[in-house]
């Protein structure tokens, strides 16, 4: 019996392959590559030292996908696969929209089709909209934002549907807050395309002399110093916050929804100080307007997790910092290789 790890060669999803196959489970990877790499695949098979069965396939694809239930037996899926950026989902809502929902349309009707009931959701902390309060519980009020939000509500309650139809089904959706670090051998993390989106891989990037600064996105937010405040959890103890989803829907049936986060909320201006000191390298950064869609303050209450799922989040800032930089300047291309890009640049 394995699991089904769906966008299992993304960020989030090649550390929590590395925790399954390290705690003995076998796995069966889907994914397109549209925004990752088969590079991060091979990296978990070094880490872990174990194989696993590895499709490119689309899940837009039913055909495919079909293929991959057919020939293995799969107990439960883990399900990443999506697209996430905010910006590019305003621009190409409908991308979004078929790819995310459509895309988990079809694995739902073949989990159905062939009696796989169990499923690890990832969902967002983008769920919460502007939230009026924190730290956010899970029974906070919901509204998005924009389309990738929209997405993952969207699914949020396709899969309580599911669920009243069929009390059979055991679903849990996880609230990530804000995922950032990388695997301490340096040997997988983020590797976001073009200029980063999100605040540690830009600080990254400028430590490593790629990018000249960083812009911080407004100072006059209500808060300690006035910059954004959000709740960056270490992406391995979110990794291990599946696998503790994982035994929950196992065991029960039911849909619930957990937020994954420290429940400490740090400033922009605390990460870049963070970072300057366990590094030692230096940000030099300017303030700039606020992003527009931007919220001021959010955090997670992580104690339903904590209670539920015996899961509460261990690292720090400090080691999210050093692992995050760690991957960063070992490796300046993110997967691609140097010997790849020195190829490359040859041809052109
Ligand atoms: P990622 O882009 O690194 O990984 C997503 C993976 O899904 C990629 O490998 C991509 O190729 C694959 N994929 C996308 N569409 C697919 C399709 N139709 N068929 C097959 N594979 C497909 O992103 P991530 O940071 O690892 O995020 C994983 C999940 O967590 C996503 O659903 C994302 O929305 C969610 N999430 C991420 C964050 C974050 O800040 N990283 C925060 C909240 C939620
Ligand atoms: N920031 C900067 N400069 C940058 C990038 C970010 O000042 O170059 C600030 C932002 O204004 C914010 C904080 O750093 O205050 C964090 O920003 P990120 O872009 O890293 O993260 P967000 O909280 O804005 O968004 C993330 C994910 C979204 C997800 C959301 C809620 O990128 O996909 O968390 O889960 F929806």
């Amino acid at each position: 019996m394995a699991i089904l790890v769906t966008g299992g060669a993304g960020y989030i999803g090649s550390h929590t392959c590395v925790e399954l196959l390290n705690a003995g489970y076998e796995i069966v990877v889907v994914d397109n590559l549209a925004t990752s790499s088969s590079e991060s695949l091979r990296r978990v098979r070094e880490l872990s030292g174990k194989d696993f069965k590895f499709y490119q396939i689309d899940l837009l694809n039913r055909e495919d996908l079909e293929i991959v239930f057919k020939q293995n037996k799969i107990e439960a899926v883990i399900h990443f696969a999506g697209l996430k950026a905010v910006g590019e989902s305003v621009r190409l809502p409908l991308r979004y929209y078929h790819n995310n929902i459509t895309g988990t349309l079809v694995l739902c009707e073949l989990m159905q089709e062939y009696g796989v009931k169990r499923i690890v959701f990832s969902s967002s902390a983008t769920v919460y909209g502007i939230s009026e309060h924190v730290p956010i519980s899970e029974d906070a009020p919901l509204g998005a934002t924009n389309a990738y939000g929209r997405t993952k509500l969207m699914i949020e309650e396709i899969m309580q549907d599911m669920y009243v139809s069929d009390p059979i089904w055991s679903i849990a959706i996880l609230r990530y807050f804000n995922p950032i670090g990388a695997h301490s051998s340096g040997r997988i993390g983020e590797d976001p395309n073009g200029i980063p989106n999100n605040l540690m891989p830009y600080i990254t990037q400028v430590a490593a002399g790629g990018l000249k600064e960083l812009q911080i996105y407004g100072n006059d937010y209500p808060t300690l110093d006035g910059t954004g405040v959000r709740d960056y959890i270490h992406v391995v103890d979110l990794a291990q916050g599946h696998l503790k989803a994982l035994e929950k829907v196992m065991s029960t049936t039911g849909v619930e929804a957990y937020n994954l986060g420290t429940g400490q909320g740090y400033s922009v201006v605390e990460m870049v100080a963070a970072f300057e000191r366990v590094t030692g390298r230096r940000i030099p950064y300017k303030m700039t307007d606020r992003r527009p869609g931007d919220i001021g303050i959010c955090y997670s209450n992580p104690t339903k997790a904590e209670r539920e799922l015996g899961w509460i989040a261990e690292k720090g800032i400090d080691e999210m910092c050093l692992d995050a930089w760690r991957w960063q300047s070992n490796n300046p291309h993110g997967f691609q290789e140097e010997d790849n890009l020195l190829v490359e640049s040859n041809i052109s």
